[in-house]
């Protein structure tokens, strides 16, 4: 059986300040939730104050990015050893705004994906095609090429530590949220592509997580569909109330 996860991916908001309100929030709306991991990912600079407020809760801590060296002369980067020092257990890897944005390839996907396992934690891997892949009906195979490319190499039990998260670029932040069918589709793909790779019970034991403009209404129909182990949250994550009710209504 797989555990439910919703994780609240905060992106580019919230100053320290702002960042432990929220979670001081959601910490008490959530007290009593159990049956679903719940994480929520600041930005750095407030991972050490969330990591503090959250101690001895429900709640875990993800981050949104690392670099894969170790330490050194890399400016402006944060190691996965550094993470783990503010309590981290997550990392969020390959998001479309890091490919789009920062130039995030497979391949440094990839690297970050053995840096975060070696030090214990678990990756949040993200793929996703882009509205005119879907268009041009290149979606899985654009979604498989991601997987393979990032995944090639880890043994199962490296893989079962890991959270895929399939977000359709078209469907983040644009309120167009994928149908549950048209996730659901995608989950099975991407678990088939598991099985090719890994194994039949790898292919059973990942989670996988849908994201894109979830909310509090849409969840409930995104989290019957067999394969739709959770999701990844961006705007509904960064207010308490709504991200509570996601929470709530993924407990299957
Ligand atoms: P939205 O929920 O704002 O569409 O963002 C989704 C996302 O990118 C989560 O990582």
């Amino acid at each position: 059986m797989r555990t439910p996860i919703i994780v609240g991916n905060w992106k580019m908001n919230k100053t320290v300040g702002e960042a432990v309100n929220l979670v001081s929030e959601l910490k008490s709306l959530i007290a009593d939730v159990s049956g679903v991991e719940v994480a929520v990912a600041p930005p750095f600079t407030a991972l050490v104050a969330v990591g503090r407020e959250i101690g001895g809760s429900n709640i875990q801590l993800s981050a949104q990015d690392v670099f894969w060296e170790k330490e050194g002369a890399f400016t402006g980067a944060i190691s996965v050893s550094m993470l783990k020092d503010t309590g981290c257990r997550f990392v969020i890897l390959g998001h479309s705004e890091r490919r789009q944005v920062f130039g995030e390839t497979d391949a440094s996907v990839g690297k970050k994906i053995r840096a975060v396992l070696a030090e214990g934690l678990q990756p949040i891997v993200c793929v996703g095609e882009s509205l005119e892949q879907r268009e041009s009906g290149k979606a899985f195979s654009v979604v498989e090429t991601q997987i393979r490319g990032c995944l090639k190499g880890l043994s199962p039990t490296e893989m079962e530590a890991i959270t895929i998260a399939y977000e359709p670029v078209w469907a983040i932040g644009t309120g167009r949220t994928a149908t549950p069918l048209q996730a659901e589709e995608m989950h099975q793909k991407i678990r088939n592509v598991l099985k090719e790779v890994f194994s039949q019970d790898t292919a059973i034991n990942v989670r996988i997580q849908y994201g894109g403009s979830v909310n509090a209404e849409n969840i409930r129909d995104l989290m019957e569909q067999s394969d739709i182990d959770g999701a990844l949250v961006g705007g509904a994550s960064l207010k308490a109330v709504s991200f509570s009710r996601i929470v709530k209504f993924s407990q299957k």
